[in-house]
């Protein structure tokens, strides 16, 4: 990501326009009429807990826009109505059938809403095959590395995704990713063959 972009918190309702103006450039034609009435719908103030099986309940959103030259050029959210069911959040273009956070429980916690203390995050995909789920993503926050969080998070996942049935996981991970490797190859990932990355350069340079 270029230096000079910062990732800042939307501010509703302030960012309504320029977010409704970004989603309609990527496809999709939302007003800031439609992002107010969205809002409207969702309580205030975020209430997050896990049910007896250790899913998610409650409600609660996040958002964060990335300003530009020109207005956004980016913009997440990932979401959880009253009305979602149990265990799932939601997300435009992104729906994780399994999202598993870290949170740290330093003080100030009791204050601080759930997206200030997130410190890891583990997804896992369905796929159409109901024995296997792929882990897409896993990442811990800088200064929370190296204690162990990505594995626990990492079992945690293959744990609840077990009790649903799954037999097997797949991951996907870049050679050069020593600590992901690492954390894979303790949890007894075994690497697969069959996947071949290829570049060829374009342009008036390449031969
Ligand atoms: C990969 C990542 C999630 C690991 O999180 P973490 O909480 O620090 O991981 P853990 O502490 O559970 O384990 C890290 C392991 O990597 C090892 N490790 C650390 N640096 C390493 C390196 N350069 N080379 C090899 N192994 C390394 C540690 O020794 C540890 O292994 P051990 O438990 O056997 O000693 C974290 O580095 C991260 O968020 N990276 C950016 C996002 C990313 O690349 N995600 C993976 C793509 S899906």
């Amino acid at each position: 990501m270029p230096s000079d972009l910062i990732i800042r918190a939307m501010r509703a309702p302030a960012d309504y326009a320029a977010v409704a103006d970004l989603l309609t450039r990527c496809g999709d034609t939302v007003t800031a009429e439609d992002l107010a009435g969205q809002d409207a719908a969702m309580p205030p103030h975020g209430a997050l807990s896990t049910d007896d099986e250790g899913r998610v309940v409650g409600h609660d959103r996040v958002r964060y826009v990335c300003p530009g030259d020109g207005g956004l050029v980016g913009y997440a959210v990932a979401w959880r109505a009253p009305w979602t069911p149990a265990g799932v959040v939601d997300g435009d273009r992104c729906r994780p059938d399994w999202l598993f956070l870290a949170l740290h429980d330093e003080a100030p916690h009791d204050e601080a809403p759930h997206d200030e203390r997130v410190v890891g995050v583990c997804q896992l995909r369905a796929t159409d095959d109901p024995h296997t789920a792929c882990n897409d993503y896993t990442a811990v926050a800088r200064s929370w590395r190296g204690h162990g969080i990505a594995r626990a998070l990492k079992l945690h996942a293959a744990g609840q995704a077990a009790r649903s049935g799954i037999q097997h996981l797949r991951t996907e991970v870049e050679a050069s990713n020593g600590p992901m490797l690492a954390v894979n190859d303790r949890l007894g990932y075994r690497r697969g063959r069959g996947h071949h990355r290829m570049v060829r350069t374009c342009g008036r340079d390449a031969g």
